[in-house]
């Protein structure tokens, strides 16, 4: 039998190879009934992964994807940024949906994301003033800027009987490092809650996935954002503070690109970037309105609107080499039902000349000028179509074009929300 992504096997990655926002909840939601381990790598609470299925609409922001497969286990990697406050809330959601989460387990050595996070991160933008990034101001910048100095407190220091020694210290601190009004009696209070819900939840996450990958189980790691917004690769200062590649998975579960089997580069039909930085390919007039309102481009996270480009194959290269794709999955391709013409970005100049991106250089970025091929559009809606053949003549044009142009082949099309409105390719 063909090996597709609906029959997958082994270790794979799900990684946004854009600005983020890509659907990968969706795809993690599909691919995850064969996993027998889900597993989140970056981000935080800024993160917002949607997910449509017979037990409702849910919003998760910490709680992996998995979790509606009562067989697979989730995991929370070492290098997430854990905002419990948002956890719980999921929690509540879940059993509201009677969503069993007993299969979590969080990893021991990640970084809580407190008050004081949250509060630094929205003061550094107010101070930047017209520089900002447009953060989503849930404190994981300084989450992982702390874990960087060494400081900060671990989801294992919940488990320690000295945990409220620790809060006050550290609450001591955050008030004359940053002029801060805080009360360790009132935050310790609040966490006594927390630390009862969550603390049997507390493991070692890098020694299941390497038993895991011993026998030969089925993993399924899950990025949060995209690859552009990466600290080191993406479009500096204008990026968040982890890593949503490949190398993120590294991060958390010491597991390298040689024993991932399947990297799945996730994007829409199109792009948006939320938040400050360049994006060469964006769409002015009545076709973003279009965009916006069809494909519903609001933030999971922040209700910000999200601002839509023609996709940039320019930037999927970047991200296919960098961190050896072996998918695409694009998302969204109903929602360019009905525009007249459709662009795709094949190139970049600069000052008359091609150039390439380059990582890190936002300045470079927002000076190129994108070259774009120019296909005819389709009007059919095609959310009932489940497989390639039967998809509009200029809708399989479109598409074989993004698998020629970047050398990636497409294997998972979404063309709905809902769960099984896919074609498998
Ligand atoms: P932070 O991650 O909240 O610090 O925000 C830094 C940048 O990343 C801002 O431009 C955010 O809009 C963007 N960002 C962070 N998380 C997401 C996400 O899940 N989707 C899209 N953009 C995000």
């Amino acid at each position: 039998m063909k090996e597709t992504l609906q029959n997958w096997q082994g270790t794979a990655v799900v990684m946004g190879v854009d600005w983020g926002d890509s659907g990968k909840g969706r795809l993690i939601d599909d691919l995850s009934g064969r996993a027998d381990i889900v597993a989140r790598f970056n981000g935080g609470s800024n993160t917002g992964h949607t997910i449509e299925n017979e037990k409702g609409k849910f919003a998760l922001h910490i709680m992996p994807s998995g979790i509606f497969n009562p067989e697979a286990v989730n995991l929370v990697g070492r290098n997430v940024a854990l905002d419990l406050e948002s956890l719980v809330a999921e929690m509540d959601v879940l059993d509201a949906a009677r969503v069993s989460y007993e299969n979590l387990v969080i990893d021991k050595e990640a970084s809580l994301t407190m008050t004081w996070h949250k509060m630094r991160d929205g003061l550094r933008e107010k101070l930047r003033g017209d520089k900002k990034v447009g953060t989503t101001g849930k404190g994981v910048g300084p989450t992982y800027a702390d874990r960087v100095e060494r400081v900060g407190l671990l989801a294992r220091d919940l488990l320690d009987p000295q945990f409220e020694e620790k809060l006050k210290s550290e609450v001591e601190i955050q008030n004359q490092l940053y002029d801060l009004d805080l009360d360790h009696v009132q935050i310790a209070k609040a966490y006594k809650k927390i630390i009862d819900r969550v603390k049997k939840y507390i493991g070692n996450t890098t020694q299941i996935v390497q038993g895991a990958q011993k026998d030969s189980k089925n993993i399924l790691f899950e990025g949060a954002q995209g690859y552009f917004l990466d600290i080191d690769a993406g479009t500096y200062p204008f990026v968040t503070s982890s890593n949503p590649g490949v190398s993120g998975v590294s991060r958390s579960f010491d597991i390298t690109r040689d024993n991932i089997n399947h990297v799945i580069g996730i994007t829409k039909a199109y792009t948006t970037r939320v938040g400050e930085g360049p994006m060469p390919t964006k769409i002015e007039g009545k076709d973003a309105d279009y965009i916006i309102k069809k494909g519903r481009e609001v933030g999971t996270t922040t209700g910000r609107v999200r601002s839509p480009g023609w996709l940039d194959l320019v930037l999927i290269r970047e991200a296919a080499t960098a961190n050896g794709l072996t998918s695409l999955a694009i998302t969204k391709v109903d929602v360019l039902s009905g525009l007249k013409k459709i662009s795709l970005c094949v190139e970049y100049t600069l000052d008359g000349k091609d150039t390439v991106y380059i990582p890190h250089d936002a300045e470079h970025l927002s000076r190129v000028k994108p070259v774009f091929k120019i296909f005819d559009g389709w009007d059919e809606e095609i959310s009932d179509v489940r497989s390639f053949n039967s998809l509009p003549k200029n809708a399989q044009i479109y598409l074989l074009a993004i698998e020629e142009i970047t050398g990636v082949p497409i294997h998972f099309i979404s063309v709905g929300p809902y769960r099984g409105q896919v074609i498998y390719k």
